[in-house]
């Protein structure tokens, strides 16, 4: 019997719903912050296959959730391409800004597979270590990976991205482009690793007007989808256009995915009328009332629950696990969800 993620991404309904939370290894976890201290630095935790396994692991011991993603970051790639990366405490990624064609140019795809190897030892390990879990492998969506590498870290406005969009389009359009085939190789990679399913955050799809959304999120996104569909057919694909609104439809119907994250605004019970049958839906809880917890998260749980029952749909956040979370909301929850009438398969 195929494993719970890949039965719902194949367009089971099953019920109650495999759950997985987005940053589910993280700072909300005294065991991580306990070895985070140890790695040192963010970046020598995500390239150090025994770490990276343990802290990709910690969620999955603790909770028993049905899917462990791949512990590392999107912004590897820029980083094994050549582009420099600190994660500055209390201020998070910083980047040397991208701006000139000089800059793309100085980017080095020959070295990124060698620099991303230990990462794919994790895979590897971690795949090996799993039972009834779905391996899920990672890559940011080339438009967000492009926001922070033209912004030089995150934005509030993000308008260097958005002047380079408009203004330089070639400088922008071939960003994206090696973006996308890098995106490819290493997704490619993780499956050969071991990941089961693979997942591209667009964190900052939303910050797009229609047509940039359509160049620069849609049209990457499906040459991705297609050429990963090509060469590993049994391999789900999940996207998230975080905050993109009413072109989630259309990313959706264009892009080829099995999956689409439904980010904290959507309402799932519009998501669940118009998405086709057969894609997945995930999501959406608001991170601030897994803070909350108590009666008003059970709420808000039950009304989601209720929304999506009887289409193909995974629990999880509509954004990530944030630092605050006490431990036991999260036991809480799954405790609820798994609490879901069993039905039989459609
Ligand atoms: O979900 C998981 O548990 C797997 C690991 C994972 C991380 N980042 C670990 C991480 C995943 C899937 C990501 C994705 C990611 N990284 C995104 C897309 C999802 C989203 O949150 O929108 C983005 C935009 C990034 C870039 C990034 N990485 C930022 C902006 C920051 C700093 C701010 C922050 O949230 O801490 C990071 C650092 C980062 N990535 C941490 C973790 C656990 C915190 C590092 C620490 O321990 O200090």
């Amino acid at each position: 019997m195929a494993k719970k993620l890949l039965r719902v991404l194949s367009g089971e309904p099953l019920w109650p719903p495999p759950a997985w939370l987005m940053r589910q290894a993280g700072r909300y976890l005294p065991e991580y912050r306990e070895l985070r201290a140890r790695a040192g630095s963010f970046l020598g935790l995500c390239t150090n296959p025994d770490l990276a396994m343990e802290v990709t692991l910690q969620p999955i011991r603790r909770f028993g959730f049905d899917a462990a993603i791949l512990f590392s970051d999107i912004l590897l790639l820029p980083w094994a391409l050549g582009q420099g990366l600190d994660y500055v405490e209390g201020r998070g990624p910083v980047l040397p800004p991208l701006a000139t064609p000089a800059d793309l140019a100085r980017l080095d795809p020959a070295r990124a597979a060698a620099k991303l190897g230990p990462v794919l030892e994790t895979v590897h390990r971690v795949r090996g270590a799993l039972e009834e879990e779905t391996l899920i492998g990672f890559a940011g969506a080339p438009f967000t990976v492009a926001c922070y590498m033209v912004e030089g870290g995150g934005s509030r406005t993000w308008e260097k991205v958005r002047a380079m969009a408009w203004s330089q389009p070639a400088l922008f359009g071939a960003l994206i482009d090696l973006l996308v085939d890098q995106t490819i190789a290493w997704l490619a990679a993780q499956i050969e690793a071991g990941a089961e399913a693979v997942m591209l955050f667009d964190s900052w799809a939303g910050i797009l007007a229609p047509d940039l959304f359509r160049a620069h999120v849609i049209e990457p996104t499906a040459r991705i989808v297609a050429a990963l569909r090509a060469r590993y057919p049994e391999v789900p694909i999940i996207g998230f256009p975080r905050k993109s609104g009413l072109l989630m439809l259309e990313y959706v119907s264009r892009t080829g995915v099995q999956g689409v994250g439904m980010d904290t605004s959507i309402d799932a019970a519009l998501a669940a009328r118009k998405i086709a049958p057969k894609v997945a839906l995930q999501g959406n809880l608001d991170p601030q009332l897994l803070v909350e917890g108590g009666p008003r998260m059970a709420h808000a749980v039950a009304r989601l629950l209720s929304e999506v029952r009887g289409h193909p749909f995974i629990f999880n956040l509509g954004h990530g696990v944030v630092p605050e979370t006490p431990v036991e909301n999260i036991t809480a929850l799954l405790a609820q969800v798994r609490a879901e009438e069993a039905r039989a398969a459609g």
